[in-house]
């Protein structure tokens, strides 16, 4: 039997916005504060140089994705927080899993087929593997549970397929069958300018991403020149079908609110999405601008920032080394 133990990463690659916090982060917080598992939160800059970032940038966006941890509620002390490249053990075992996973399972992945696209002969290898590179960074801890959004829930797969592979061709029970928890009203935030597609870090389109480092104002202003359709609010979720723009703003609405989405379509029935914007705005600020707030005040002090995860470093290593160093022994190094 394995300690319950919770772990999850975001990566630092710039502009943490509204999925990250819903999809992610929250949750993250609502693990810590149920105090059933052990919380180990990772910074996977080794993941963001899957493709190009500039030095200073990965830097910074490494310390302020740290502060927005820290703003949301992550508590360093009864959470282990890290940055993914001052943990070594992580890379050391993507290593052994490159020499268990197949070509085959990860040219199967559905993000490295969008990422890559029609220029895979250019892509990274590292853009390739970053799958084992993801389930050695969750197995390394031997987590039980890995809380995700619904992007993610394929790479958990693959990471259960390698810890299989791996204890069967070793013939041990040494790594766990992780399971994905996708949980929470906005598994999957969307773009406010089109309902149809993922809110990502790399979407360029304008006002398309609430960031968590917004003014009170800006979120507003993105709100309300969200997407929509000219119909009222429907009753109940089912409403909802054929609305992706209009879904999404309830989702969100409802996962900020701490709510089911039938419990504030029973409250909003039949109002006008031009008010509805408007309370979606005042929601969001309202939950969102003391992150920011408290984000740009950490920013003020790197050096706490760097001191907070070299102190986190060394409490995961106390985990990581000594399953390395097992590892190592079943596969005979
Ligand atoms: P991004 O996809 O923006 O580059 P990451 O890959 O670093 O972000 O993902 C960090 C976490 O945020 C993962 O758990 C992922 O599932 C979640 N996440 C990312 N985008 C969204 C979204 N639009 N909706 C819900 N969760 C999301
Ligand atoms: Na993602």
């Amino acid at each position: 039997t394995f300690t319950p133990r919770v772990f999850s990463g975001i990566q630092p690659s710039g502009g943490l916005h509204l999925g990250n916090y819903l999809g992610a982060i929250v949750n993250f917080v609502d693990w810590q504060e149920r105090g059933t598992h052990e919380t180990v939160y990772c910074m996977v800059d080794l993941h963001a140089i899957t493709v190009p970032q500039d030095p200073a940038a990965l830097r910074r966006n490494t310390r302020e994705l740290c502060a927005g941890f820290l703003a949301s509620g992550i508590d360093p002390e009864r959470s282990i927080l890290i940055n993914q490249s001052q943990v070594p053990e992580h890379a050391q075992l993507a290593w052994i899993f490159n020499c268990v996973a197949r070509m085959g399972w990860m040219e199967r992945m559905t993000q490295w087929k969008d990422k890559a696209g029609a220029n895979a002969e250019r892509a990274s290898l590292g853009l390739f593997a970053y799958p084992a590179l993801m389930a050695a960074d969750i197995l390394i801890y031997h987590a039980t549970h890995v809380p995700v959004g619904e992007d993610q829930k394929q790479h958990l797969e693959l990471t259960r397929d390698i810890a299989a592979k791996f204890n069967h061709d070793y013939g041990v029970e040494f790594f766990p069958m992780t399971e994905p928890v996708i949980e929470g009203a906005a598994t999957r935030v969307m773009s406010l300018k089109d309902g149809t597609k993922k809110m990502s870090k790399s979407d360029a389109v304008d006002g398309s991403r609430i960031n968590l480092t917004d003014d009170a104002a800006t979120i507003a202003k993105k709100f309300k020149k969200a997407k929509t359709d000219p119909d009222p609010l429907p009753g109940e979720a089912a409403g909802l079908e054929g609305r992706p723009d209009v879904r999404n703003l309830v989702n969100i609405y409802a996962a900020l609110d701490g709510r089911s989405v039938d419990a504030v379509l029973a409250e909003k029935a039949g109002g006008q999405l031009g008010y509805f914007k408007q309370d979606l705005a005042d929601l969001a600020v309202a939950k969102l601008s003391p992150i920011s707030t408290e984000m740009a005040r950490l920013m003020g002090d790197p050096a706490e920032i760097d001191r907070l995860l070299a102190r986190g470093a060394e409490r995961a290593r106390e985990i990581t080394v000594p399953i390395l160093e097992k590892t190592y022994d079943i596969v005979g190094m």
